[in-house]
């Protein structure tokens, strides 16, 4: 007799479980951790809230990875991507062929964009590679107009800029390169403005700013402005814990780069498109960067897609170079991918339909409130920030006046009991982080509240 519907599901799903993290290695985990500890299936989503394999429903307050900005079930989205599946799944953008997409989705991401500068874009396939992108593009910069010596990046520690070799290098926490050292040559890292640790003891975030603008100046003369390349930073940086500069941080380090001759590049592969509570981080601050890095938010993690944006004082070398080296010899098979362009276009058109800059300012400002008041009732938290649109994290802490930082199995603790009461949070050395889903509504950010409490209570 053959199987029934709920048989062959209960089959596959033992299978699943059975070979769970067994032939699969994951990114940023131990293999053998995950052996021991199988990660949590996630096997369908909708709107803001994710189901586990056993049918839990929760508030994903990751926003999958500070990328499902609408949400999963963009019907336009994922009309737009299977359309194009349908017409031309894939060709090749390399020198002499193009797709109408990708023609679409430079001119949208580019007008997106406009008050920033940006005028061009190279479309890969996320973050890292976008980074990549723009440091390479930077180099060329400096030899098409004549200063080949301009060859060293400079970027801030507790940085976040993916995994390439190039990323890694400017990286500024030590996780991610100490096991794949020796690194790329002429990066240097100055200190972040991350005001409840800091080596100047400063708690004043706009004296921070200035110290840390005397640190960049003071490493502009120590390697020489001649050698430089480009300073990269996030504009408010992720993944080393929702770090929040003073107002006046990005536009010092803005100054700095233009009398030095340094080529500013914004990450913005997390606070693009709106999770700031603007269109961009940049925007944010007022600050006009030399190149933008993309990614995550542009399709909304629909599909894998990145873009290094670059504005018209980068781009001129280029274009008006006669003598070849203006040549983009750098790419990826999927740059310009028609799908990933499709799902760009629907993409951007959505996020500006629906405003998702709006409510994740009005969202961003409700969770931050509610972290801070967490905040006053547990001495395990030991710095909150967030407040400019959805990008929020707790700093828990064994002690809030040595500020140790609290144990891994504790902070493990926490997560499980918020999952379990209904929130997927993320957790990231002793940091909590919250960057949930643009579109995420009221209620829901009631809920990952009243659910991070339980969690608190479970430490
Ligand atoms: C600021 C920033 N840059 C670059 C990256 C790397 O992006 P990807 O993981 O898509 O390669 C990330 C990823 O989180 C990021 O937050």
């Amino acid at each position: 007799m053959p199987a029934t519907r709920t048989e062959v599901t209960m089959r596959d799903d033992a299978f699943t479980k059975a070979n769970n993290a067994q032939q699969l290695w994951h990114p940023m985990a131990h293999p053998g951790d995950m052996q021991a500890n199988a990660p949590t299936i996630i096997e369908s989503a909708e709107n803001s809230s994710i189901t586990d394999i056993d049918g839990h429903t929760v508030v994903d307050a990751v926003g999958g990875l500070w990328c499902a900005n609408l949400g999963y079930s963009n019907e336009k989205v994922k009309q737009a991507i299977s359309d194009q599946l349908a017409k031309l799944p894939y060709y090749s953008a390399f020198g002499g062929t193009t797709n109408g997409p990708a023609i679409e989705a430079a001119h949208a991401v580019t007008e997106f964009f406009k008050p920033e500068g940006m005028v061009r874009a190279f479309f890969t396939s996320g973050g890292s590679d976008s980074v990549e992108t723009a440091l390479r593009l930077a180099r060329q910069y400096h030899r098409l107009r004549g200063e080949p010596t301009r060859t060293k990046y400079l970027s801030l520690k507790k940085g976040y800029h993916g995994t390439h070799f190039g990323g890694a290098s400017v990286n500024g926490n030590n996780r991610f390169r100490t096991a794949y050292e020796p690194l790329l040559a002429g990066c240097h890292h100055l200190p972040s403005p991350y005001t409840y640790r800091n080596p100047f003891q400063e708690t004043d975030p706009a004296k921070l700013a200035q110290n840390i603008a005397a640190a960049f100046e003071d490493e502009v003369q120590f390697q020489g402005a001649s050698t430089i390349a480009a300073f990269i930073m996030e504009p408010i940086q992720g993944a080393g814990g929702v770090i929040i500069p003073h107002e006046t941080f990005m536009p010092l380090m803005r100054d700095i780069c233009d009398r030095h001759g340094i080529l500013m590049i914004a990450d913005e592969v997390i606070t693009g498109f709106g999770r700031t509570g603007d269109w961009s981080g940049s925007r944010h601050w007022g600050v006009e960067p030399d190149m933008m890095c993309t990614a995550k938010g542009i399709t909304s993690a629909y599909f894998p897609v990145g873009a290094c944006l670059v504005s018209a004082k980068v781009a001129e070398p280029f274009e008006s170079d006669q003598s070849g080296e203006g040549g983009v010899y750098h790419g990826y098979t999927y740059s310009a991918h028609p799908v990933g362009a499709a799902a760009v276009v629907a993409c951007l058109e959505e996020t500006v339909r629906l405003d998702v800059k709006t409510n994740s300012s009005a969202r961003g400002t409700q969770l931050f409130e509610g972290v801070q008041a967490l905040k006053e009732k547990y001495d395990v938290v030991g710095d909150v920030r967030g407040g400019h649109g959805l990008m929020t994290a707790l700093e828990i802490v064994s002690d809030r006046d040595s500020k140790a930082p609290m144990d891994p199995g504790s902070v493990k603790r926490l997560a499980k009991a918020t999952y379990e009461a209904g929130t997927m949070v993320r957790v990231s050395g002793h940091n909590v982080m919250m960057s949930p889903a643009l579109i995420i509504t009221k209620d829901e950010v009631a809920q990952v509240l009243s659910n991070l409490e339980t969690g608190l209570q479970a430490i």
